[in-house]
């Protein structure tokens, strides 16, 4: 594991143990489906759980930085120079359903720019990450998205809409005319860290979604982006009041995917 800094070697360390309390509450999953009171409850305190360790780990390595967390929110919120960006688990929903799909993601912004990040998926052991310059590697290969020109034969990501949306008739909308005007598979599976991990290794070749937080997307934009791909914010549509719309892919079919998003001709 080529891992050089003492930021992305403590990241590393604070997951790494939190993983394990996450699979072993994962493994616990399957015995509550069966049960009356369903896994609801159990997968709430798994996911505190596992932040908890995470936050009390980075606190105690560096008490005075600044966490935002998806659970408990943020932490020293006056520091903003320097701060550690968590998504205890990111596809919830698969983990309640016991879909073995989902991840740790933590980074670490420096005066508002990831310097790295590691995204972690516990049970395919699957560990992302990179660090700003040194590329991205996934366990110990260096990974690079895929080198596909032609969105006609591309593989694309995408998720939501949540049922709480206020835009899902737009985004609904969205993906249907992309999935009428270009005959490629469409992917939904239901993590956006790892769909964007999979477009910095090359599995997708395309990634985008509306409504995302920062701490879905926030180790994954610099593991894209030191693997040569591309990520930025889609053009806000009328209505839209959430910001973090995001498109993001291998560079090379990027334009051609805006284009399509955005219900204009591709050649
Ligand atoms: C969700 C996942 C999912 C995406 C949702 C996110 P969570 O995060 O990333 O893929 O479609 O928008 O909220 O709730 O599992 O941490
Ligand atoms: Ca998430
Ligand atoms: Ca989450």
């Amino acid at each position: 594991m080529r891992i050089n800094s003492p930021k992305l070697n403590l990241i590393y360390k604070v997951c790494m143990k939190a993983s394990k309390s996450l699979i072993r509450d994962f493994g616990e999953i399957e015995n509550l489906q069966v049960s009356s009171k369903g896994p609801g409850d159990f997968v709430t305190s798994a996911d505190k759980r596992t932040e908890k360790i995470i936050v009390n780990e980075l606190l105690n390595a560096y008490p005075d930085y600044g966490i935002l967390s998806e659970e408990i929110g943020t932490v020293n919120e006056k520091n903003k120079d320097n701060r550690w960006i968590i998504d205890p688990i990111d596809g919830t929903s698969n983990f309640l359903n016991g879909i073995p799909h989902f991840s740790i993601s933590i980074g670490y912004e420096e005066n508002n720019s990831i310097k790295c990040g590691l995204i972690f998926d516990p049970i395919k052991n699957e560990l992302f990450f990179a660090e700003k310059g040194s590329g991205a590697f996934m366990n110990n290969s260096r990974i690079r998205v895929s080198k596909k020109k032609n969105l006609k034969e591309s593989i694309l990501a995408t998720g939501g809409p949540k049922y709480s949306s206020k835009i899902k008739n737009i985004i609904l909308d969205e993906y249907s005319y992309v999935s009428k005007n270009i005959s490629i598979p469409i992917r939904k599976f239901g993590s956006a860290s790892l769909d964007i991990a999979n477009v910095a290794c090359g599995r997708f070749d395309g990634f985008w979604q509306r409504e995302l937080s920062y701490w879905d997307i926030a180790a994954a934009e610099i593991i894209l982006k030191e693997a040569g791909g591309f990520i930025e914010n889609l053009t806000p549509k009328e209505n839209e009041l959430n910001k973090s719309s995001i498109i993001a892919s291998n560079s090379l079919i990027h334009d051609d995917l805006i284009k399509l998003i955005n219900k204009k001709n591709i050649e």
